[in-house]
């Protein structure tokens, strides 16, 4: 299918057949979704406090955490659990793990949701990487390593027959990757990432990718070692929120204005994912809008891509997984 067909397909697709009213109660259930003090990440926490889930919003601002909860609270009349979390600083998500496992023995559901996309070129992260790759693809990989313990624990609970499950909220530009693979070169500082095809966008499309090829390993890795873990990748769809805020250029005013749905429609692929019984039929897929199921660039389907990109994962953040 040509991209453009996909893209029609994507940027207006039928109106949802499912909504997150029709989620069962999620009462009992952790679910910790990062970036959850803004946009779809918020959409995302709101409707699993109205289902009764005990819901931790991880944030890297406690300031904004506690402005979103007070809100959240007005509007569900229950209250999200802070966790502060960085993404961009490695040292930061191991403290984040720790604190979480000092508070909590199990995670049902784990949402890795905070993103970001246009940062100027030369802000890097903490430990020098890229920070848009670093941000949702590093540091996301070490949190969810951190806490691989408490998902892995979930089926072994008296009360629990559902498996744990990893929602990685990708997105579109997963196709638009220049050359259509991941560039290794680029995800640290230096001429490949200053000269890559496409600037900055390029990094989030890789990171967006990236997630996709993760998910589908993770997937895959669980099934065969017998962990009750499952992994989906997410296209929450064009969604207003504050992704932009990196680059306001016209042509991206213009995007917002037509192509961009209401942030409450970007929960619904990722909650669908997360909470419902036949979703799991969909375990190490993409999904597109509205919670439907979708082919994503075939090089996340690779098996030498997907354990090329695990492995050096694996290198980056060794340093970090003693907790
Ligand atoms: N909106 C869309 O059309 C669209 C389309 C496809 C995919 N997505 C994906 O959806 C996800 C959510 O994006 P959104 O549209 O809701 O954007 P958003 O409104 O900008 O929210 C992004 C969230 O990520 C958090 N974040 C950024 N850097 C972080 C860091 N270093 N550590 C911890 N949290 C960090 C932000 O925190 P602060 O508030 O502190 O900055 C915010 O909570 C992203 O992964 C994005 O790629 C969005």
């Amino acid at each position: 299918m040509s991209l453009f067909i996909q893209w029609v397909q994507q940027a207006f697709p039928p109106a949802p057949t499912w909504h997150p009213a029709d989620m069962p109660d999620l009462s009992g259930k952790v679910v910790l979704v990062t970036g959850g003090n803004a946009g779809i990440g918020r959409e995302i926490v709101k409707e699993l406090l109205r289902k009764n889930a005990r819901v931790y919003l991880a944030a890297r601002s406690p300031v904004k955490a506690r402005e979103a909860i007070e809100l959240l609270k007005a509007e569900t009349g229950k209250t999200a659990e802070f966790l502060q979390l960085d993404l961009s600083d490695l040292d930061a998500v191991r403290v984040a793990a720790q604190e979480l496992k000092r508070r909590e023995s199990h995670i049902d559901v784990l949402y890795l949701n905070a993103g970001l996309m246009l940062p100027p070129i030369g802000e890097l992260t903490a430990q020098s990487y890229d920070l848009t790759f670093g941000t949702n693809v590093i540091g996301h990989f070490l949190f969810l390593q951190l806490l691989y313990p408490l998902l892995d624990s979930v089926s072994h609970r008296p009360d629990s027959s559902d498996p744990a499950r990893v929602v990685w909220v990708s997105g579109f530009a997963n196709y638009l990757v220049p050359g259509g693979k991941l560039s290794y070169s680029t995800f640290t500082d230096g001429p490949a990432r200053r000269n890559v095809k496409r600037g900055m966008f390029a990094m989030y499309a890789q990171s967006k990718l990236a997630q996709i090829t993760l998910s589908a390993y993770l997937a895959k890795r669980a099934a065969e070692a017998g962990e009750d873990v499952v992994s989906f990748a997410v296209d929450p769809g064009n969604i207003q929120s504050e992704i932009f805020r990196g680059d306001k250029a016209w042509y991206l005013r213009l995007w917002e204005r037509f192509i961009m749905y209401p942030t409450a429609y970007g929960a619904i692929t990722p909650l669908y994912a997360g909470t419902v019984s036949e979703a799991l039929e969909h375990n190490g897929k993409y999904l597109r809008p509205w919670a439907r199921r979708g082919d994503p660039n075939p090089a996340a389907l690779d098996c030498r891509e997907q354990e090329k990109l695990w492995a050096w994962l694996e290198a980056q953040v060794k340093a970090y997984l003693t907790v």
